[in-house]
């Protein structure tokens, strides 16, 4: 499992407004929105092209286009779908898949409750969606579905993870998968309720502004 935590001063200055209790939630989805943004462009710099000519106003060149077949963009419901929209703009092509998965509050165990994946993801570029990486539990599973429909290319977008979370996908995947992680920030560790500390909270209450 390869972990990237890109050094950029504009993903650092948007993730400490995002993290601030008292950013609001139109606000928090804005900056969620533009954090994509500067993650994708991170994350899909091994996206394949292939050659493309056109013509400009002054004349022939050739330029690229993304190639077939064509990449898949996969949000885990609830709080992944604040991070969808960014990714299908840099994405323009990309075709959707939805996870919906649920974290037991108690027992920390993630559960799923919607699956609208391509059948076949063999030889696809997947791009799987989800702001808080805690114990990795959701992510794994998540992950395991793709790689049962012939994924063999997965690379997670998040905002914020958890030290716990990067180990439990490293134990599960290295040495079997080609996974990749993206991350705003790395923090520090989980708390006793599995929230990652200092994180920024619930991270779909605050998106759709439960809290
Ligand atoms: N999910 C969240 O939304 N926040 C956390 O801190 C952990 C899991």
């Amino acid at each position: 499992m390869e972990l990237h935590v890109p050094d950029h001063p504009l993903i650092d200055h948007k993730l400490t407004v995002l993290r601030d209790e008292r950013t609001d939630s139109a606000r928090f989805r804005l900056l969620t929105e533009e954090l994509v943004y500067l993650l994708a462009y991170e994350a899909t710099r091994g996206l394949r092209v292939s050659p493309k000519e056109i013509t400009t106003p002054v004349g022939p060149t050739t330029g690229v286009e993304i190639s077939g077949p064509r990449p898949v963009v996969v949000p885990i419901l609830r709080a992944g779908l604040g991070m969808f929209e960014g990714m299908i703009r840099m994405i323009p092509t990309a075709e959707v898949g939805f996870l919906g998965m649920v974290r037991d509050e108690e027992t920390l165990e993630a559960s799923t409750y919607a699956e609208r994946l391509p059948t076949d993801l063999t030889d696809r570029q997947v791009y799987v969606v989800d702001p808080m990486l805690a114990t990795g539990g959701t992510l794994i599973l998540a992950i395991d579905y793709l790689l049962a429909r012939g994924a063999h290319d997965v690379t997670a977008i998040c905002l914020v993870s958890a030290p716990e979370g990067v180990k439990a996908l490293e134990e599960r995947y290295d040495g079997i998968a080609n996974v990749t992680v993206y991350t705003a920030a790395l923090d520090e560790k989980l708390n006793e309720h599995g929230y990652i500390v200092p994180g920024l909270g619930d991270a779909g209450d605050r998106l759709y502004g439960v809290v």
